[in-house]
């Protein structure tokens, strides 16, 4: 059941769901989350049940305001405590070291968690009178099956979960993906998820300099954000240059099936072709097309498209978080 977040009684409604061990269709301004009280075991099981994911890939424990963390973590580094300073509440997640007491099955048993207070305002609403309620962290994943596209509105993620879920609609996510993830228990920030922070903003806001994937010295740990293949639509997705894409549309390949193209250059459809190919314009700036990037995957898949063909994003930093999305879509298989 869809819940309009803006009814009187929707954030006691929610916070009441979390307080009964119940799942709890959330919205952030990433992505929607597949909410359960993180100090609830049983709670964070239906949460791994529902979603089809190994029980140990950890989830992220959403918080209030960033007090709330010490009751999760059992210390903060310096340039974590900048990094939350700066960017909280916001789409940035910290992997904390975790208190050995509380939530071993969010952080599905590793001895870190990873923490975020978000910033939209239903989120922040309902975690607040959560915790009102005794409920100090809300275990949240993307609310989608496991390894499938993340949910950027109400109605997908009743699509992912049918109509038994209660979900809390707060708008289409003005973010679009994923928070951004810093590892903070190996002594220097290791980024382990791109988002909509660069490297390079974090990095002067903590006042150290954050290890990427192409830091020489990188030990980057498993996620399973990083699994190869994620956010897959059912339609296979390919990476291309303009100059491939209007190639392969010149050479009327594939041989079956519709095919979408999302792209930031101007192409041209042969006229005999115009039935196959659905051109969609690509936004020119990284955050109206992190915005869009979810959302558009998921209409290709219901316009039934057997392929999407996709223009590389530029390679500039603030364009790793939309590129390591796609990236993922378009790897072979799950
Ligand atoms: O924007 C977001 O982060 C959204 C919204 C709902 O807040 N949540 C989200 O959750 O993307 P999920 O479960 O789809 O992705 C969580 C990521 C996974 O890659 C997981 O492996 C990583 O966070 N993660 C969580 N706890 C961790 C830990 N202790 N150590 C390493 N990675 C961790
Ligand atoms: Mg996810």
């Amino acid at each position: 059941m869809i819940l309009d977040g803006q009814l009187p009684n929707a954030i006691a409604t929610a916070a009441q769901t979390l307080q009964r061990g119940e799942l709890l269709g959330l919205p952030t301004e990433t992505v929607y989350g597949l909410a359960a009280d993180a100090g609830n075991d049983a709670a964070v099981a239906k949460i791994f049940e529902a979603k089809g994911r190994p029980a140990n890939h950890p989830l992220i424990v959403h918080v209030a305001s960033a007090q709330e963390v010490t009751r999760f973590a059992s210390a903060i580094p310096d340039f974590a405590q900048r990094l939350m300073d700066a960017f909280w509440p916001g789409p940035l997640t910290l992997i904390l070291p975790r208190r050995p007491e509380v939530a071993a099955a969010a952080a599905g048993g590793q001895n870190s968690v990873g923490v975020r207070c978000p910033s939209h305002a239903t989120a922040r609403a309902v975690l607040q009178a959560a915790q009102a309620l005794g409920v100090y962290g809300v275990a949240a994943p993307s609310a989608n099956l496991f390894g499938r596209v993340s949910p950027t509105t109400a109605a997908h993620v009743a699509d992912e979960f049918g109509d038994g879920l209660l979900i809390v609609d707060g708008g289409a996510c003005e973010v679009g993906i994923e928070s951004t993830i810093v590892d903070c228990t190996r002594g220097v920030p290791i980024l382990l998820r791109p988002g909509v922070f660069t490297p390079e903003q974090l990095g002067q806001a903590c006042g150290v300099s954050v290890v990427t994937p192409d830091t020489p010295q990188a030990d980057a740990p498993r996620a399973s954000g990083t699994l190869e293949s994620h956010y897959a639509p059912a339609a296979q997705v390919q990476l291309m240059s303009a100059a491939d894409l209007q190639t392969a549309i010149n050479a009327q390949a594939p041989a079956a099936g519709r095919v979408a193209v999302w792209s930031r250059s101007p192409l041209q459809v042969p006229f005999s072709m115009a039935a196959r190919f659905n051109l969609q314009p690509m936004p020119e700036s990284a955050t109206d097309c992190a915005h869009q990037l979810f959302a558009q995957l998921r209409s290709f898949d219901a316009q039934g498209v057997a392929h999407i063909w996709v223009e590389h994003p530029p390679h500039t930093p603030e364009w790793d978080g939309v590129r390591d999305r796609l990236t993922r879509a378009a790897a072979p298989t799950r």
